[in-house]
């Protein structure tokens, strides 16, 4: 039986629209919001001890393959090398890439630029890329990173560890990128106004590579090249290891993601090198909570999540079980996998981190006057963010200080989620949906997926509630 069309521009993109399933609205589970404040509190420390670690591992090894060169130690040395050269490259430049790791930006910004070379992702693409698999988790026709597009054979799974084709894929479009031709995948999710800037970063990725192979002929070797480049070759196997475990084998087209993910209790070692990408459900639920919450995450919300799988292996069995019933029936999908359900009525009540004041007594609206209440200031403490429904409008408010406030618009411009349900950061929000950041003060973008500016609105308590002044 023939599989779907996987292009981002061909007939599956046009029915996933029709089908509502383009951005749509995702179940998340019940959790008490002050405690996904602390879970998605952001910390320099824990991610520069994981950072400085996995770079000193890079380096030990590198100079132990250095003066192992020309013995048969240099084997197993570059082997280690390159795994985690590239292998464990994946999950640095995606923790980074969502910005959750480091408390302080350039840092996470330094961090996913450099994995994004080991690993050979553009960085612009990426970031694009990654905020759409987030709105359309393996919806078929709207989702870039679908690792095991239908039908996977056991043949395809062997060759993709075997790391040769998916590379030289990744080489081949990075330079037609530095060429200035973008695939029309690819412009289906990077925005116009950000095509110089892909190009101009895989003209850097091209300059760096021509660099080292100038050195390997240069010195007429292959150990420049057994460094940078070939480790994307040798040392690739890890991220597809750990890759598969995420989606493989489970179901397209469902706007639930602990239908579509998994989540695998994997060793301290894994966990290390993989940066508790293991939980991988939670991560696709709260985008918001950095890689070392993860496990405590996972406690809060456990219940109301498929079991985790409890172990690699199990995971791996599961999904070639999967992929191979798929191999001959694309349609067929993993029944059931233990989700708890949720009835459809009590869906759209789930608390979602948000506290509507809407529902609490003395909420909004109920006062007149000029402007526009919006509820009591004191019950909002000092970092907290809020949902208020009033004057037909929704709103974030977040008190950024002892008794400052910030009101805005509440739905993000980006993918109109409810940045309520997202982080405060100084006086800056973060979208709960793709990590995309707005001064609440000026409202403008700040991070990107995000680019265009929130409505933000002036306000002062009065009588001590809060309230927006220049409302008509
Ligand atoms: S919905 Fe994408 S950054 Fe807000």
């Amino acid at each position: 039986m023939p599989g779907r069309d996987y292009s981002l521009t061909g007939p599956e993109a046009a029915r996933a629209q029709e089908r509502g399933l383009a951005d749509a609205t995702w179940f998340r589970p019940a959790i008490d919001p002050d405690r996904l404040r602390a879970l998605s509190r952001r910390s320099n420390g824990r991610a520069a001890v994981d950072t400085l670690l996995w770079l000193g591992l890079l380096a030990g090894t590198g100079l132990w393959a250095w003066f192992a060169r020309g013995s048969w130690w240099a084997v197993p040395a570059f082997a280690v090398y390159g795994v985690l050269y590239s292998g464990t490259a994946d999950a640095r430049w995606h923790e980074m890439g969502h910005g959750t790791a480091f408390r302080t930006r350039w840092l996470n910004d330094a961090v996913y630029h450099l994995a994004c070379f080991m690993i050979i992702r553009g960085p612009t693409v990426w970031r694009w890329s990654h905020a759409r698999h987030h709105s359309d988790t393996i919806i078929v026709g709207r989702d870039a990173e679908i690792g095991a597009p239908r039908p996977t054979t056991r043949r395809q799974i062997v060759v993709m560890f075997l790391g040769v084709p998916g590379t030289i894929q990744m080489i081949r479009r990075t330079v037609r990128h530095a060429r200035g031709r973008l695939e029309p995948d690819v412009l289906s999710f990077v925005p116009l106004g950000e095509t110089r800037r892909v190009v101009r970063e895989a003209q850097v990725f091209v300059a760096l590579w021509g660099a080292v192979l100038a050195l390997a002929v240069f010195t007429r070797s292959v150990v420049p090249l057994l460094y940078v480049g070939l480790p994307s070759f040798y040392g690739i196997w890890l991220m597809v290891f750990f890759g598969l475990t995420q989606h493989a084998g489970l179901q397209e087209d469902v706007l639930d993601h602990r239908l579509n993910t998994r989540t695998v209790l994997m060793n301290p070692v894994f966990r290390f090198l993989y940066l508790n990408m293991n939980h991988h459900v939670e991560h696709h639920l709260f985008p918001t909570v950095p890689y070392h919450a993860l496990p405590a995450l996972h406690r809060e919300v456990a219940d109301q999540l498929a079991p985790p799988l409890p172990n690699t292996w199990a995971a791996y069995r599961e999904l070639l079980a999967a992929t191979a019933r798929q191999a001959v029936d694309p349609r067929w999908e993993i029944p059931h996998r233990g989700v708890p359900a949720v009835p459809a009525a009590d869906r759209a009540a789930i608390d979602t981190g948000t506290r509507l004041w809407r529902q609490a007594p003395g909420g909004a609206g109920e006062r007149g006057g000029p402007g526009l209440d919006l509820g009591p200031a004191d019950t909002l403490a000092p970092g907290e963010l809020r949902r208020v429904d009033a004057g037909n409008g929704t709103f974030v408010v977040a008190r950024v200080g002892p008794s400052e406030y910030r009101v805005a618009n509440g739905l993000c411009p980006h993918g109109r989620a409810h940045l309520a349900d997202g982080v405060l950061m100084g006086c800056e929000v973060e979208c709960p949906k793709h990590n995309g950041r707005f001064d609440l003060r000026t409202g403008q973008a700040t991070r990107r997926p995000a680019r265009e500016p929130v409505t933000v609105h002036p306000s002062a308590i009065v009588g001590g509630r809060l309230r927006i002044t220049d409302w008509p």
